[in-house]
């Protein structure tokens, strides 16, 4: 039986267009874009077809967008690479805010550790939102970048980007404004002027393109420090022989993704609220996480008293549902979510979060299923732990 799959906050699979356009770019055109001969150009009039592609639905300009090899990688230029251009003329303060994915969190926190950085990190409130009045208040004079996600990987809360943008630079003029629009991108629009911010990041497997590729947009005139040198490719930005075809394919994915938007999100927030109502139902103190926050469509986010995720989701692997804590942890050790710490949830109930993410194959039937599937699943679960602890009490 396929199972249901209920974590494409974690990744989604290659949309069969995507594929076809990334395919002659794995078989017959497999120049390097920066040969000067025919197939060289072949591959760096793709390069630069792709780049089009993506600033035509960011509307912004093509040389603002650095490609990278994942979303990783584009927080990490973000960060490290501003503090390495920017740190000793405008000062090393830092501000992140505390529901960062661990690729802002972890780098913050190693340039701080470094002593290259000095950390501030922005509280949130209950629903995983972090206001623009608390991050400007954490702005100094020798603050030289904020960073605060647009939609949250595990909430799909989104921020007020646009609101801490115009917050913090009314502040302090010259801080510079990150934001990981990783989980945003394909879900709600994502306009970096408009946003007011400075530098951008985007993955393409979050939105049906190949993994290992992703984007940094960066404001015309903000330098920053490469953090791979060599051939100098991207601008002098991110020095490496390009992805050709993951790069074609996540212009390829992102046009798609814009083109199919509005119609899904609309069709995915009904899906996921639900989903959201039916655990409610059928597990009644089973807890909607940012509840009272403006959600991405496709986001149906618990804490579930009394029951691990890691227990949790491995019975729903079982039963054929796919799903997730949160964030999809490399080291796959069950910690207590530090978003839902972050957002004032004691330990036990932050290690009870579950994750559901639709996607564009995701149907009615396929949530109302997932949701009796977890409502057994988390009674099960109940039904042992209490049977354990009689066991241990005799
Ligand atoms: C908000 C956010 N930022 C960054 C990343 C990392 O992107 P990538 O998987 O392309 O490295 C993820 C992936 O889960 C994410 O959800």
């Amino acid at each position: 039986m396929t199972p249901i799959h209920l974590d494409h906050a974690a990744t989604t699979p290659l949309a069969p267009h995507v594929l076809d356009a990334m395919l002659p770019y794995l078989t017959t055109t497999q120049g390097n874009p920066s040969s000067v001969h025919g197939s060289g150009r072949a591959a760096r009039a793709a390069v630069d077809d792709a780049r089009d592609r993506i600033a035509g639905v960011l509307g912004c300009a093509q040389r603002e967008i650095v490609f990278t090899g994942s979303g990783t990688e584009a927080d990490n230029l973000a960060i490290r690479g501003v503090l390495e251009r920017w740190g000793a003329d405008r000062g090393r303060h830092l501000v992140v805010s505390a529901v960062e994915h661990d690729a802002i969190l972890e780098t913050a926190h190693h340039l701080e550790a470094a002593g290259v950085a000095m950390l501030t990190i922005a509280g949130c409130d209950r629903e995983c939102r972090v206001t623009p009045e608390s991050v400007a208040a954490a702005v100094t004079p020798d603050t030289v970048l904020v960073s605060v996600m647009f939609v949250n990987n595990e909430t799909g809360a989104v921020q007020d980007v646009a609101g801490i943008a115009e917050a913090v630079h009314r502040r302090n003029p010259r801080t510079l404004v990150h934001t990981d629009a990783v989980q945003a991108f394909g879900r709600i629009p994502v306009d970096p002027v408009a946003l007011g911010v400075d530098l951008l990041s985007l993955s393409a497997h979050k939105i049906y393109g190949p993994k290992g590729a992703g984007a940094l947009w960066v404001r015309h005139g903000v330098a920053l420090a490469a953090q791979s040198t060599g051939g100098g490719q991207e601008r002098n930005r991110r020095s490496a022989t390009e992805n050709v075809a993951g790069i074609v394919g996540f212009g390829a994915a992102a046009e798609l993704a814009e083109r199919v938007r509005v119609a899904e999100t609309r069709r995915q927030a009904s899906l996921s609220r639900r989903l959201v109502d039916a655990v409610l139902a059928q597990v009644p103190d089973a807890i909607e996480t940012a509840a009272g926050a403006v959600k991405a469509a496709g986001f149906a986010t618990f804490a579930l008293p009394g029951v691990r995720s890691d227990v949790l989701l491995a019975a729903l692997d079982m039963d054929g549902v796919e799903a997730s804590a949160g964030s999809a942890c490399g080291s796959g050790a069950p910690l207590p979510s530090h978003v839902l710490r972050a957002m004032g949830y004691a330990d036990d109930l932050a290690a009870g979060a579950l994750r559901c993410t639709t996607g564009r194959s995701t149907s009615a039937e396929d949530v109302d299923t997932a949701a009796s599937v977890i409502a057994t699943a988390v009674a099960g679960i109940r039904v042992g732990a209490a049977a354990g602890s009689a066991a241990a009490g005799r």
